[in-house]
């Protein structure tokens, strides 16, 4: 049988870091309410000339360098983000050019914090196919500049950031399976409803959430979509080296560990010092643990995320 496998992981965030302190300075709020409420201590923000496409490459070559491959090998770019640099091209067009390489196909995919899950699932189905010899998945996020920066009830959530792998067609076990899901009614518990019309932004540009809403309903189907994994796989809690969970809020996190009954030492956290990077966050963490020598060769990682749409997924994958 044949698979995609990830042979580099690679990572970004901007320099300038933002704390809780920093917010109380702006906004009526405070440290002890952000850090109960979602275990986020700060984040980073973009400099105002970056965009997704710079952190995406940053991210980029970093995983490119631990696969050991030149950018000419790439012949798949696929690339997650809720906040592209233009309408169009696609930002995995505009990262193309940035690593000097024409020719290859590059698409975006759009679902929000479930967007690197959605968009390593599509680049899996090529690699494994054949179809592509070596993909570049990516997660790229300026989340930053979709906040209202006087509602405190979302402006303290998010963060910007990058991360990436590169998958090769490989004749041993690597991305076992994926599991993608959206429902659509939910859009109105979180969303952005701008829209472009004649040159003008109808609508509002920034984030809108009903928390209590995404929560519980985050809640619900991470805990699904995780056992429908596990399930295809004849697989329990206690088969997975790794939990890679999206990172928006750590009881989030903690409430589907303990449902699947995996011990808090085996699930990677970042949001304490990058807050919710949205589509970035997954493979933000997986770095991090690649890098800080937890997650190694063989080991079972399982990967999930939820997000606006309402969309959510997992992966589960033999590192
Ligand atoms: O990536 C996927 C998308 N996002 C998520 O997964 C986030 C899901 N939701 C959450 O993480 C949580 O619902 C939040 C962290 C957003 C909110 O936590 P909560 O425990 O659900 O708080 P709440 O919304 O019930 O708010 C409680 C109180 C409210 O005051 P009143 O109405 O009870 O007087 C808020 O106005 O906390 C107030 N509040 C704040 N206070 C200080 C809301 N935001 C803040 C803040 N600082 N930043």
């Amino acid at each position: 049988m044949a698979y995609s496998r990830i042979v580099g992981t690679g990572s970004y965030l901007p320099a300038q870091a933002l704390s809780n302190q920093e917010l109380e300075a702006r906004i009526e709020t405070s440290d002890e309410w952000i850090f109960s409420r979602t275990g986020i201590r700060s984040r980073h923000v973009a400099a105002p000339d970056e965009k997704t496409s710079d952190l995406a490459l940053h991210a980029s070559r970093r995983a490119m360098e631990m696969a050991g491959i030149e950018a000419s090998d790439i012949d798949l770019i696929v690339v997650a983000t809720t906040t592209p640099d233009m309408m169009f091209p696609s930002t995995a067009a505009l990262l193309q050019h940035k690593l000097g390489i024409k020719g290859c196909a590059a698409m975006d995919v759009q679902a929000v914090c479930t967007g690197f899950v959605y968009a390593l699932a599509v680049a899996d189905k090529f690699v494994a196919s054949g179809q592509s010899k070596c993909a570049l998945v990516v997660g790229a996020e300026v989340f930053s500049r979709l906040l209202d920066w006087s509602d405190r009830r979302t402006c303290v959530l998010f963060g910007d950031g990058a991360g990436a792998v590169v998958l090769k067609h490989s004749e041993t076990p690597g991305i076992l399976s994926t599991h993608l899901h959206a429902d659509g009614s939910q859009s109105g518990i979180l969303n952005v409803d701008g829209a472009v019309h004649n040159g003008e932004i109808t609508g509002r540009a920034f984030v809108h959430m009903d928390g209590g809403a995404v929560f519980k309903f985050a809640v619900r189907v991470l805990d699904e979509v995780c056992r429908e994994t596990l399930a295809a796989h004849n697989m329990s809690g206690a088969d997975i080296d790794w939990l890679v969970p999206h990172q928006a809020n750590i009881r989030i996190i903690m409430a589907t560990a303990d449902k699947l009954g995996l011990p808090r030492e085996r699930i990677v956290t970042t949001v304490e010092r990058q807050g919710n990077t949205s589509a970035a966050s997954v493979p933000l963490a997986l770095d991090t643990a690649v890098r800080d020598g937890r997650i190694g060769a063989g080991h079972k990682v399982l990967l999930e995320a939820v997000g606006g749409g309402m969309t959510w997924g997992s992966a589960l994958l033999v590192f």
